[in-house]
């Protein structure tokens, strides 16, 4: 489907966002493994979330919802039943990972696949620590393992695992499977990742501590259901955030966002280029800090984003480096390989996609170089590469060009951002 995005330089707004993608997620996902009825407000209804729902259905879970709450009716550790069919994860690298963790301690065998993209991430990152925990998962590729896979449930044994790489997914996949393990696993962490998964889990009664940089968690009997109320999810916000910041005069406040720590990378990195951005009214949402965020127009200036703060912005990289376009001088983006085993090679696809519009941008092997300030011309077709967040980083820089521009494919933001053309339109 092709959208038509025309520019806009002044804007002034109050706005809510959908639910945070993240939380979403696991809010289902622990719901199903929990004793009880986890009632979910805020839930984030877009393509991916709604993969989640329907692999626990899949998997015995009756899940119900309407327009302003999930229920999901859990049944213990051990009570998914086997898989009526093949559980297919849709585009949501979040569902097969962390669900490859739970389906490796079950008594069942599951299959489990995905869109075409899907199958092309990479699942080494899973299988490797799963199995040396006691997991069986094969997959079909030859040299690799990658979606479609087949998990076989095995009684599992703690481990003791540093991360090669800086991931939350994989991180939550080990502690999943050590919910149900013989003993302690402990995941160490090169940097710190988004910690959400550790919150729910201890909220509804796991024993997972942080000591440094080791994450430790021990088997518990059961979890126990809760309500979870949903933040507004910072990567979304993220959008309306560089419009405010890099458009001639425009203030927006996004209400209720969630700014975990493990998240807000965006705000420092804004915030360096000289952004003018306010937290207020901040608050603890079942352990997720909450707060609303403001972002004024500003004369933003170029920045160096590595090490460290790179996985609390991972999902934001493509849109900031629409703020780096608009900034005086030369923003370097390192450390940032995993762009390129997202939704799409987003070190390129951000690459290709913004040089449309005349932005001076160069891939390198670990991030991107930007030389701004940029005169943004109207008048491109956007590819967008079916990656929702292309879509709109893609959306955000055409309101900052000469004339209009259209995004091909434009239909992908469902998969995190239900609702965001018609929030843009607003603007
Ligand atoms: C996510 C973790 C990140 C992020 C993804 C969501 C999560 O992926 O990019 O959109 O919910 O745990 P990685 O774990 O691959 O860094």
């Amino acid at each position: 489907m092709k959208k038509t995005i025309k520019p806009v330089k002044a804007f002034n707004a109050v706005i809510t966002i959908p639910g945070d993608k993240s939380i979403s997620h696991r809010a289902v996902m622990f719901g199903s493994l929990a004793v009880g009825d986890t009632v979910i407000r805020g839930f984030l209804n877009g393509d991916d979330c709604l993969s989640t729902v329907g692999c626990f259905k899949n998997m015995g879970i009756d899940i119900e919802m309407d327009k302003e709450k999930v229920v999901v009716h859990g049944k213990g550790l051990n009570g998914l039943t086997p898989p009526v069919s093949v559980l297919d994860v849709g585009n949501s690298g979040t569902t097969l990972r962390l669900m490859s963790g739970i389906l490796s301690a079950q008594k069942f065998t599951s299959c489990v696949t995905g869109d075409s993209s899907i199958q092309k991430r990479p699942m080494d990152r899973v299988a490797k620590p799963l199995s040396l925990m006691g997991a069986d998962i094969k997959s079909t590729a030859p040299d690799k393992i990658l979606a479609p896979v087949t998990i076989t449930g095995k009684p599992l044994k703690g481990i003791d695992y540093t991360l090669p790489v800086a991931s939350a997914q994989v991180k939550s996949a080990i502690l999943l499977a050590g919910l149900y393990a013989e003993g302690e696993t402990v995941v160490i962490e090169p940097e710190a990742t988004r910690n959400h998964t550790e919150i729910m889990l201890n909220f509804m009664g796991a024993d997972i501590k942080k000591d440094g940089n080791r994450i430790i968690c021990r088997p518990v009997k059961e979890l126990y259901a809760k309500e979870i109320t949903v933040p507004g999810d910072i990567s979304s916000a993220a959008y309306f955030m560089v419009a405010a910041a890099t458009s001639e005069n425009a203030c927006i406040t996004i209400k209720n966002v969630g700014i975990n720590p493990t998240r807000t990378g965006i705000i420092t990195a804004l915030e360096a280029m000289g952004a003018d951005i306010t937290i207020s009214d901040e608050k603890l949402l079942n352990g997720e800090p909450v707060g609303d965020i403001t972002v004024k127009s500003s004369k933003l200036k170029a920045t160096v984003i590595e090490g460290d703060l790179i996985p609390k912005l991972i999902d934001e990289i493509p849109v900031l480096a629409v703020a780096a376009a608009m900034a005086d001088g030369t923003t370097v983006i390192k450390d940032a390989q995993e762009l390129k085993v997202k939704e799409s090679n987003r070190i390129k696809t951000t690459a290709d996609e913004l040089s449309k519009f005349g932005v001076d941008i160069t891939e390198t092997d670990d991030g991107l170089i930007i030389n701004g300030p940029t005169f943004m011309k109207g008048g491109a077709v956007i590819n967008t590469h079916n990656d929702h967040r292309i879509a709109m980083s893609a959306a955000i820089a055409a309101l900052l060009a000469d004339s209009e521009t259209v995004i091909d494919g434009s239909e992908c933001v469902d998969i995190s951002f239900p609702g965001f053309y018609t929030l843009l339109e607003e603007l």
